[in-house]
């Protein structure tokens, strides 16, 4: 008996993944939850590896297969997705099975080929393209940019699941395969979380995935993704609406107000900023950086429609904390927000210009006039930030 075991999660396919409790960043991003590497054994005639784990899991996976079959039997691989926790067992899976052939997208062939060097032959498959392998027939779809050029979904049209790589997947490491065995609050921040993260500045190829997906007919019984628990049942529409709504990014009447402080004039800013919002029926979050994850901001502005940023000048810079969130933020390339800036400085006072010309970067819409106080504000200084928070809510609710 070995340590680890495949889990059957329809007739013919069986979890053949691996968990990893311990990770706390994946690029950049904080993993507070761990993740899974989800791989999937097609037991047909002919046995199936969809994506194989992370190359220090190969072990578990391996073994996870070998409870079911012996792994040299597998006669195929489906490479849905080059990243190197989907791929980065693959040469030394490719070493023990000796597969007969070996499937990834035309993007996917050159990404597998730049990263490994293989010699082997990959087979490429097109967009739309069906295959039987054994008794089991897959389809095949590009996703390009969900999350990388190569990307694409394999559908399993005896089992009815559609296996979708990094697409609406999330990182949380759970032994409860499936959505509704988990608490759906964190599912539901996770999966939030893991769109903001990794897929808002592709938004635009997410909405046209959403748009071609019914017209392509799959009955989906299970959406299988390679990171996280799968979806089935209502859960399905759950999932697909949310990444609809994510990628449209609407104004909401929410503001997240992201801030660092030295000695505390900031924070006070920022806090009198925030009343002013929440008198206007505006729910807010305040962000503290320094004990903020880059990560959750993004998440949080996910439904909000409101930014406003705050920092003290620190050696005629923004505060470190503040200019790694703003450079994280502008990369993900959220839209549809108004905000203003606020800060507190001795004698430079640099950070404001500084800070509003990152909010211009990123395409947030100014509203009336940013605040700088000196040293430390008086109560007619918070009173000036209250009404900010005011002008925001007000202009804010004029666009929803
Ligand atoms: Fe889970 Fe884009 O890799």
């Amino acid at each position: 008996m070995s340590a680890f075991e495949a889990v059957k999660i329809s007739q013919n396919v069986y979890w053949v993944g691996a968990i990893d409790w311990s990770l706390r960043n994946f690029h950049g991003y904080a993993t507070t939850r761990g993740t899974t590497y989800n791989a999937y054994l097609i037991m047909g005639a002919e046995p199936i590896l969809i994506d194989t784990v992370k190359a220090p899991f190969y072990h578990e996976m391996m073994e996870r297969i070998a409870s079911v079959v012996a792994p040299e039997k597998i006669r195929y691989i489906v490479s849905n997705h080059a990243e190197l926790d989907h791929s980065g067992s693959l040469p030394q899976t490719i070493n023990a099975i000796k597969p007969e052939k070996i499937f990834a997208s035309k993007a996917g062939v050159q990404a597998l080929k730049d990263h490994f060097h293989f010699t082997d032959e990959i087979t490429e498959v097109k967009d739309g393209a069906e295959l039987i392998l054994g008794d089991m027939k897959l389809k095949f779809l590009e996703t390009k940019m969900l999350h990388w050029p190569d990307s694409m979904f394999t559908y399993c049209v005896n089992d009815k699941i559609l296996f979708s790589q990094d697409g609406f997947g999330m990182h949380l490491a759970t032994t409860d395969l499936f959505v509704e065995q988990n608490d759906f609050g964190v599912v539901s921040y996770e999966a939030a979380k893991y769109f903001a993260n990794i897929l808002l500045p592709y938004s635009s190829f997410v909405t046209r995935l959403i748009e071609k997906l019914p017209a392509l007919n799959l009955d989906l019984q299970i959406i299988a993704p390679d990171h996280g628990p799968l979806w089935r049942g209502e859960k399905i529409q759950w999932i697909m609406d949310s990444w609809k709504r994510w990628a449209k990014q609407d104004y909401y009447a929410k503001a997240v107000i992201a801030y660092d402080t030295m000695w505390g004039s900031t924070a006070t800013m920022a806090s009198a900023i925030a009343d002013g919002l929440m008198s206007e029926n505006i729910s807010v979050k305040v962000m503290n950086l320094t004990n903020t994850s880059r990560s959750d901001v993004i998440t949080e502005m996910l439904d909000a429609g409101a930014f406003l940023v705050g920092s003290p000048t620190l050696n005629q810079e923004i505060f470190p904390t503040v200019a790694d969130n703003l450079c994280y933020i502008r990369g993900l390339k959220p839209k549809n927000f108004v905000g203003q800036v606020f800060s507190s400085y001795g004698w430079g006072g640099e950070a404001q210009n500084i800070l509003t010309n990152e909010l211009q970067k990123i395409g947030v819409e100014l509203v009336g006039d940013g605040i700088k106080i000196k040293y430390v504000p008086t109560n007619e200084a918070l009173a000036r930030c209250r009404d900010l928070g005011i002008q925001v809510a007000q202009a804010l609710k004029n666009k929803i």
